[in-house]
């Protein structure tokens, strides 16, 4: 906006006139003390006045010629347009004047002349006729013709001196009866003529007139006539003729000077041509200045004359001063009005942004308020659905606690009776296995139940926590105890490692066991058998910290992110199982004003660590409670934290029983209950094989080739997904069907399994009878592959096969092979092994898993199959077809040929 009004008033000061031209004129004055040079000065300046942009430099040299040749040098350097120069003396200053006019400076020369033609212009009275005149006037109208006269001249050297002389003796020739006393140089000063008459004096007195060369000369010349009493008889002549007080034109008019002749300054003129050379306009060269002599007769018109001039010129300068002001004041107004219009356009222009501003402004605002009710009403739609969603999931969850609390009643009634059965022997070693089942599982359910109901209470605030100052060591140790015997039977070390033996803590004993038992049952539960779980206690400034320490399988660091979110599975480790465990332990500590954090490694071991304060001082006085319920419920928590890890008492069926399977399945799970569990239900009709995590898992598969292969998704170093893809990309074992179990039961998440090859993915809980329906099935399906890998190689396209790629390439493989050694006898298996790249063994299960046959017996086969096609097809005789198949015995060729085909070769032939 500033850039526009500056923009807008500099177009307006633009149409100002456009000013005169800037010019610098040099004006070099020989002397300037008196009356006639400050006159021509004035004039210069009055002349000047009409051009403002002329920048005037002057310079007076005070009669010195060499002062005067260096302020021209000055001159020239500050770069003046023009040079106006009266010349102190002619002689010396010429060069410098001609240096000035050859660098095309115009010169003008003002009433002094150098010795050079050289200059540009001359303003001036003509001396010469000056002196004629004078010597014209003396002879005639002072001395009528006769009598003896002398001159005063000015400085010797200087043009109108020098032309004023010449002119004077030269008219004085015509008068013979004149005679010329003395002539001297008075310098064009007062003192330097005195000084000269007087020492004239003694002439003096002879003479009858003095022509001085200016006035102020002929007044000191009348002075010292005057003091030689001389005066009445001696007239005077002087030039000059200036008005002004004490001047010549006085001194005429008062009578004591004769005359004098008029010698204008020239100052308005040469400030004239200047301007006329400068701006190229026409200009004469020679300015000659008219002159006459003054004397009684015209002195009063001449002063009157003066004083007029002077009047007009006082005038012209008012006038000026008036122009100027009234000058002055038009540019204010001028600008003024610049100011005011440019006001006026910037104000309609900012007024129609404004008001078209103002009209857009009004559409936003409506569109805004528009909008605005419409997310009020959004939002408030939103509170209105959040809040009935928070009521339903309330209801949900208050529906689920309910059902949690209801649970524990049948619960304990199934608890009751069953140890009542677990206590009868007979019964036990009936029920085998299955009634500890039932016992771990009702725990299990219980823990479960329980850990979900003290959830929603701290959820509600409902839990409060009572604390009591107790010996935590002591506490610890007692827990610790009750689980030494499961890590003993496992060759667990499990210790408590404490400095001190007490170490009191305010805690309420109810809560601080779930907290502890929770991590002592995690810690067994993922560590190995024969590790170690060591549980540290010891005070820290004012805290007391508990580690408990393993050296389990550890976790990744993304497991070990989300361990204590509520409802959080791990994909394995720690969190696995309901997700409330360390969620709840988090939620207890924080009870305690305290804090429980995690440091892990992946196959290195896990560190809790919970820190509780020393000391009431942060419980409230609720919290501290000096007479602690009893901990009566200390024994369920117990079993319910340790039945889950007893080892499981074996109710092995007696080997006689168990004949021997032709079909075999592993089983990989990690659930000891579970796998268990299957192994005991497949005995029966399988051959099983069992581990417990994918490492084993994969080795168990690779030694035995198990007919199928059952498998956990979730297990403590791996997936089941991870397993079966391994499995089914490595020809070894790529043919054993793979059923995987998991308790995921999402869609996305079973077909995740099935891509990941495996042949079947069962959720959990799941129904036997449907899997072992499945299993059969998925064998029976690698029965029918069999079938047609072994059946005549003449019919190899129309049975539907399920073998994968990988099968089948290894039969294209096997079979390639096996043809191609055909005819050799000695083609044995071990080079059919190395030529696979497999163990025997290794071949030996695949082929049989394959095929359903031994290597020799596929070899030997195929040899009959070719020598049946040799005799039905091809003119060989029966010992060359016998040599084609790599059987060099001919009788034992036509035994094993009639064993298998029911005729002999030779009766094959014959029918062919
Ligand atoms: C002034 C003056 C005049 C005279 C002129 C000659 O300095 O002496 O009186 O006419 O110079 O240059």
């Amino acid at each position: 906006m500033i850039t526009l009004f500056f923009l807008i008033l500099s177009i307006f000061g633009c149409s100002k006139k456009k000013e005169d031209e800037k010019f610098v004129i040099g004006f070099s004055q020989c002397v300037a003390s008196d009356h006639w040079r400050r006159t021509m000065l004035d004039e210069m300046k009055m002349e000047l006045s009409l051009h403002p942009a002329t920048e005037f430099l002057y310079s007076d040299a005070d009669g010195n010629s060499n002062r005067q040749i260096k302020q021209v040098r000055e001159m020239l350097r500050q770069n003046i347009d023009l040079l106006i120069i009266s010349p102190n003396e002619a002689h010396p200053l010429t060069a410098v004047v001609e240096e000035a006019y050859n660098k095309g400076i115009p010169v003008i020369v003002i009433d002094r002349k150098t010795s050079s033609p050289h200059y540009t212009a001359y303003v001036g009275a003509n001396n010469y006729e000056i002196g004629k005149m004078a010597a014209d006037y003396m002879a005639n109208a002072v001395l009528k013709r006769k009598g003896t006269v002398a001159e005063v001249m000015g400085l010797p050297g200087s043009s109108p001196a020098i032309e004023r002389s010449k002119g004077f003796t030269d008219e004085l020739k015509k008068y013979p009866d004149i005679k010329l006393s003395f002539q001297v140089y008075g310098n064009w000063i007062s003192e330097g003529a005195q000084k000269q008459l007087y020492q004239h004096a003694k002439q003096l007195k002879n003479v009858d007139a003095i022509f001085a060369h200016n006035d102020v000369m002929a007044l000191a010349s009348k002075n010292v006539l005057s003091n030689l009493a001389l005066d009445r008889k001696t007239k005077v002549i002087g030039v000059d003729a200036l008005p002004g007080k004490g001047a010549g034109l006085e001194l005429v008019g008062d009578k004591i000077l004769t005359g004098s002749l008029l010698y204008p300054t020239g100052g308005k003129e040469a400030i004239n041509t200047a301007f006329a050379i400068l701006g190229n306009k026409s200009f004469a060269r020679e300015n000659i200045l008219q002159t006459v002599v003054i004397d009684s007769t015209n002195v009063q018109l001449m002063k009157m004359q003066w004083s007029r001039i002077n009047n007009q010129q006082k005038d012209i300068e008012r006038q000026q001063e008036l122009l100027e002001n009234q000058l002055e004041i038009y540019d204010n107004q001028r600008l003024v009005l610049n100011v005011i219009v440019i006001t006026l356009v910037l104000v309609v222009v900012f007024g129609g942004i404004a008001f078209h501003s103002l009209l857009e402004n009004r559409k936003i605002n409506k569109s805004l308020e528009l909008k605005n009710s419409e997310i009020l009403s959004q939002r408030n739609q939103l509170i209105e659905m959040s809040a009935k969603a928070e009521a339903a999931t309330e209801m949900k969850l208050n529906f689920f606690t309910n059902i949690s609390h209801e649970f524990r009643t049948p619960l304990t009634l199934i608890l009751s009776p069953l140890e009542d059965l677990l206590k009868n022997e007979k019964l036990r070693s009936l029920a085998g296995n299955n009634l500890n089942l039932i016992n771990k599982n009702v725990f299990r359910l219980l823990k479960l139940v329980n850990q979900l109901i003290d959830y929603r209470k701290i959820e509600h605030q409902k839990f409060n926590l009572r604390a009591a100052e107790g010996n935590i060591v002591a506490f610890l140790r007692e827990l610790i105890e009750n689980f030494k015997h499961i890590a003993k039977k496992r060759n667990i070390d499990l210790q408590l490692l404490s400095d001190k033996n007490e170490i009191m803590v305010w805690f309420d004993a109810n809560i601080l066991d779930k907290v502890i038992f929770n991590l002592l049952s995690n810690a067994l539960k993922f560590t190995s058998d024969n590790g170690h779980i060591h549980i540290r206690i010891r005070a820290v400034e004012a805290e007391v910290e508990i580690l408990v320490e393993d050296n389990g399988v550890g976790m990744t660091e993304d497991e070990l992110k989300n361990i204590f979110d509520q409802f959080y599975q791990a994909d394995s480790g720690y969190s696995r199982g309901s997700g409330l465990g360390l969620s709840l332990s988090k939620e207890l500590i924080q009870l305690h004003k305290g804090t429980i954090s995690v440091l892990s490694k992946k196959w290195e071991g896990t560190t809790f660590t919970v820190n509780l304060p020393l000391g009431n001082a942060h419980l409230s006085k609720p919290e501290q409670d000096t007479q602690q319920e009893k901990r009566t419920r200390l024994y369920d928590q117990l079993k319910i934290y340790t039945t889950d890890m007893e080892p499981q008492q074996e109710f092995r069926k007696e080997e006689v029983f168990n004949p021997l399977k032709e079909q075999s399945i592993l089983i990989i799970e990690d659930n000891q209950d579970l796998q268990n569990y299957l192994r005991e239900k497949f005995e029966y009709n399988y051959e099983v094989f069992t581990a417990a995590n994918v490492t084993n898992g994969t080795h168990e598969a690779y030694e035995k080739i198990p007919d199928l292969i059952i498998s956990d998704v979730i297990l403590p170093d791996g997936s089941g997904t991870e397993l079966a893809n391994k499995l089914k990309n490595d020809f070894r074992t790529s043919h054993i069907p793979i059923i995987l179990l998991t308790a995921r039961g999402s869609i996305e998440q079973q077909i995740n399994g099935i891509q990941s090859m495996a042949d079947l993915y069962l959720t959990k809980p799941f129904n036997f009878d449907y899997l072992t329906a499945n299993v059969e099935n998925l064998i029976r399906n690698r029965g029918i592959l069999k079938e047609h890998y072994t059946s005549d190689i003449t019919n190899t396209s129309t049975k539907k096969s399920t073998a994968s790629l990988l099968d089948k390439k290894f039969i294209n493989d096997f079979s390639g092979i096996v043809e191609h050694n055909l005819s050799n006898e000695d083609f044995s298996v071990e080079d059919l092994c190395k030529a696979i790249g497999i163990s025997r063994i290794q071949l030996y299960r695949k082929v049989k898993a394959l095929l359903n046959c031994s290597i020799s017996d596929y070899i030997l086969n195929r040899r009959l199959k070719k020598a049946k096609y040799y005799l039905g097809n091809e003119d060989y005789s029966i010992a060359e077809v016998s040599y084609m198949v790599g059987i060099s015995s001919a009788t034992y060729f036509s035994t094993i040929f009639k064993a298998k085909y029911g005729v002999t070769p030779s009766e094959f032939k014959k029918t062919r």
